[in-house]
């Protein structure tokens, strides 16, 4: 593919309960066919070249769902995970999940343990599966870090600046996000990556998640690579 790839790209997957309600299935046969999109653009990552692949899998609102469906996505991520793990291994993918995974029920922590150590190490692909996650949590969990460090005398509070909060947040060490996919339409954050998302470039698709094909993911790469991003700066040359 044309030149600056974006390095990171990152996808709010959306619209698996609207692709099901066309069909008059149930919301779960969304989340369902959104596990096989989730193949789709990890395979399209991986052929693109790009390095880290972040998803919005379950987002701290999500917890207001109905029991039924919350039941049902947890499923998908065990199902996910149990399918998926060793192949990923394979393709060098490295998975890791963040959020407040505390939350979780049992089966899905233990899904979320075998899935990490299965593929710890992969350098081809780094794929950030954001669960139980959202975006002002997170801001306010390394705003806590952080005074409890100078508090314990740690750091002084004069010398905090955005190296050390980008530190303390979930992706520390993590490049931000070059590209964000929405799907099905919607032009809102819904509290994801709030932070990281400063300067980055948006790219809303109204494909709703489960037909997302790793055409429409090289689509997005396409349409980024012709603009020009300026970080609030003027245009070079
Ligand atoms: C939004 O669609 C999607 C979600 C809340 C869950 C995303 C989960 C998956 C794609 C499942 C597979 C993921 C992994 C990593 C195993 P929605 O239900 O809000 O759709 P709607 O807006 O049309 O109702």
């Amino acid at each position: 593919m044309a030149s600056h790839l974006p390095r990171h790209v990152a996808i709010i997957m959306d619209g698996n309960g609207r692709w099901a309600g066309r069909r008059d299935l149930p919301r779960c046969v969304g989340h369902w066919e959104g596990m096989n999109a989730v193949r789709e653009v990890v395979e399209g990552a991986c052929a693109a070249g790009v390095e880290i692949l972040t998803l919005y899998a379950f987002s701290t609102e999500n917890w207001r769902r109905p029991p039924e469906e919350i039941e049902a996505l947890m499923g998908v991520l065990q199902a996910f995970a149990e399918k998926e793990r060793e192949r990923l291994a394979r393709e060098g993918v490295e998975v890791r999940v963040l959020g407040e995974i505390e939350r979780l029920d049992e089966p899905s922590l233990e899904a979320v343990r075998r899935i990490v150590a299965t593929t710890r190490g992969g350098d081809r692909l780094l794929l950030n599966l954001m669960i139980s996650y959202g975006g002002r949590e997170e801001i306010v969990g390394a705003v806590r870090a952080l005074a409890a460090a100078a508090r314990a005398g740690m750091v002084e509070p004069g010398a905090i600046d955005e190296d050390a909060f980008r530190g303390a947040l979930l992706t520390g060490g993590i490049p931000d996000p070059d590209l964000l996919i929405r799907t099905s339409g919607e032009m809102r954050i819904s509290n994801f990556m709030l932070w990281q998302l400063a300067y980055t470039e948006f790219h809303v698709t109204p494909v709703l998640w489960p037909d997302f094909t790793r055409e429409d993911l090289f689509e997005a790469i396409l349409e980024y690579q012709r603009r020009e991003r300026r970080f609030g700066g003027v245009a070079a040359g």
